[in-house]
């Protein structure tokens, strides 16, 4: 099958996947639904109004000019006056746009620092995200959670409020981390830790980016942002905290501790201990692989295991080299960590 008709066919079933939950699609900066993309998206507002003001208003003179002074027949050749220098007009050209500068300027400072100088309210769900190439680690410190590719945040509504405060460190180089609907993009840099915060008011899942080039795959490092219900989030995060439920003694999972996954990947409570790449203990909870490139089935993990590379050219985890029975016996195991 060609390449076309097979992404179509990944991206049908993909969008089948998630009809069960609300997908707030990518970029829409016109519908915010967090209070910082909110305060970035009255700002745009302001900043289309006067923009949109100095277009009318120079699009108009210009208009009129070539419509009042066109060339009319043979009637007059001579030339025009000549005006040099006008103190007011000079006045009025440096100081109006001096004056527009100063209030765009004075607006953004005004939102961009109210933005970051939010107190975290004290109940505020903790998250240290790292950015990897090409993937998110997400790190709950105070609930003993990590998974990757899908942030899990609660609700935030008028009877409960709750925000959640994110922690920005990169692994390797500089990242982006973006979610249009929820705050504006803030840089993911080594050896720093930049913070924002999101409060989303409706739930669902929301898609963003990273915005950061940071090598070939940047444009697949995606970011799924799930908002779920207070008791949801309760749910999902104590399933989360348990350690790896599977029967002790499976072909795949010998196999999987047998082999240098290990090096690389977590499954909490076996030997497997890696900090490289994803934590898998709970991977089957996850609704895509490959940081949001591919639907999580039995399907696209094969192909992954089988060939990682092949998926996701120059992704950090090699091709394992493995036979199809042992391909088999790993995606079996893979299978079990729900
Ligand atoms: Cu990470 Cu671009």
């Amino acid at each position: 099958m060609s390449l076309r008709p097979r992404l179509l066919g990944v991206g049908v079933a993909f969008s089948r996947a998630l009809l069960a939950q609300d997908v707030h699609a990518v970029g829409n900066i016109f519908k915010p639904l967090a209070s910082p993309a909110e305060s970035v998206y009255n700002l745009s507002l302001l900043t289309f109004a006067v923009c949109g003001a100095i277009f009318l208003v120079v699009g108009g003179l210009t208009a009129y000019a070539i419509f009042r002074f066109r060339h009319k027949g043979e009637e007059d050749r001579s030339e025009p006056p000549q005006v040099y220098g006008s103190n007011q007009i000079e006045i009025a050209w440096t100081v109006i746009p001096i004056l527009i500068v100063f209030v765009l300027t004075m607006s953004t400072a005004r939102v961009t620092s109210a933005i970051q100088d939010k107190r975290m309210p004290a109940d505020a769900v903790n998250v240290t995200v790292v950015g990897h190439q090409w993937w998110w680690e997400y790190r709950y410190p105070d609930l003993g959670i990590v998974t990757s590719n899908e942030l899990h945040v609660p609700l935030n509504t008028k009877e409960r409020p709750k925000v959640t405060s994110l922690n920005l460190e990169s692994a390797d180089v500089a990242h982006s981390f973006w979610i249009p609907q929820l705050a504006g993009k803030t840089d993911v840099i080594p050896n720093r830790v930049n913070h924002m915060w999101i409060d989303p008011r409706e739930p669902g899942v929301y898609l963003g980016n990273c915005a950061e080039y940071c090598g070939t795959q940047h444009a697949n490092m995606l970011v799924r942002v799930v908002v779920d219900s207070p008791e949801d989030f309760e749910k999902w995060a104590a399933q989360q905290k348990e350690d790896a439920a599977h029967p002790a003694a499976q072909p795949g999972r010998e196999l999987f501790q047998s082999l240098s996954c290990v090096n690389c990947h977590t499954v909490k409570g076996t030997p497997a201990q890696g900090r490289f790449g994803p934590d898998l203990t709970h991977i089957m909870s996850r609704q895509t692989i490959a940081s949001g490139m591919i639907p999580n089935n039995v399907d696209n993990l094969l192909r992954w295991v089988k060939d990682p590379q092949e998926v996701k050219p120059g992704n950090l985890m090699p091709n394992m080299q493995l036979t199809e029975t042992e391909n088999n016996l790993i995606v079996a195991y893979l299978s079990t960590l729900k």
